[in-house]
């Protein structure tokens, strides 16, 4: 922490209510996240991360895919608005389309994205709930690089959340969003200190 890193320059691509992402907004500007959160990227206009980005005076940009012929086309304009920022990593907070190889491919190794549930289990939109339908004792958080496909590659951190007997979708949805605020945060701080070395599938931390 503190000025001695350079800050990690980060584009961050949200679909929805972006609590995750004013986590690493609060912890940019309380200066414990060593990270400078350039841009904001939504595919859905009305997410309310945009909202939020703005409010803490960082660019938000809404990236319409119905604009575009196909998805090829919509990850090209992705790209060059993180391009366009000077961003060095991705971060996916809650980001619900695939991300196309034209934005992997500029940025090897240096996109994240956090999933709630332990991966390789219960992948796809409905982590939470999938994992409680399916009556799980033990599900969870994991933080990981992405690759071409949805919710895999190389794991960087992963935390337990147990169910309770008495655990609705609701209080474990909670639980779940209590672990994620502390463990992307940490993820990125790692990385922010070179911290993270990928050997192969596997994240070392050193
Ligand atoms: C988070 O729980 C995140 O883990 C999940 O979406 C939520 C976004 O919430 N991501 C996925 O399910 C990815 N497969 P937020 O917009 O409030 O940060």
């Amino acid at each position: 922490m503190g000025n001695a890193i350079r800050k990690l320059r980060i584009g961050v691509l949200i679909s929805g209510s972006g609590t995750n992402l004013q986590v690493i907004l609060d912890g940019a500007a309380k200066d414990v996240l060593d990270v400078d959160v350039r841009v904001v990227i939504s595919n859905k206009a009305e997410a309310f991360g945009l909202e939020r980005a703005r409010q803490a005076g960082v660019a938000a940009v809404h990236v319409d895919p119905t604009s575009f012929p196909d998805a090829s086309a919509y990850n090209i304009a992705v790209r060059e608005v993180l391009v366009e920022h000077g961003v060095d990593f991705v971060v996916m907070a809650g980001y619900m389309k695939l991300l196309g190889t034209e934005v992997l491919d500029a940025f090897p190794n240096r996109v994240l994205n956090i999933h709630p549930a332990l991966l390789p289990s219960f992948p796809g939109a409905h982590g939470i709930s999938d994992a409680f339908d399916y009556g799980v004792k033990v599900t969870g958080v994991t933080v990981h690089f992405a690759n071409a496909v949805f919710d895999e590659g190389p794991i960087i951190a992963q935390e337990p959340v147990h169910v309770a007997e008495d655990d609705t979708l609701e209080t474990l949805e909670a639980k779940i969003h209590e672990v994620e605020y502390r463990l992307y945060p940490a993820a990125l701080q790692l990385l922010a200190e070179g911290r993270l070395i990928i050997e192969g599938r596997k994240v070392r931390i050193r």
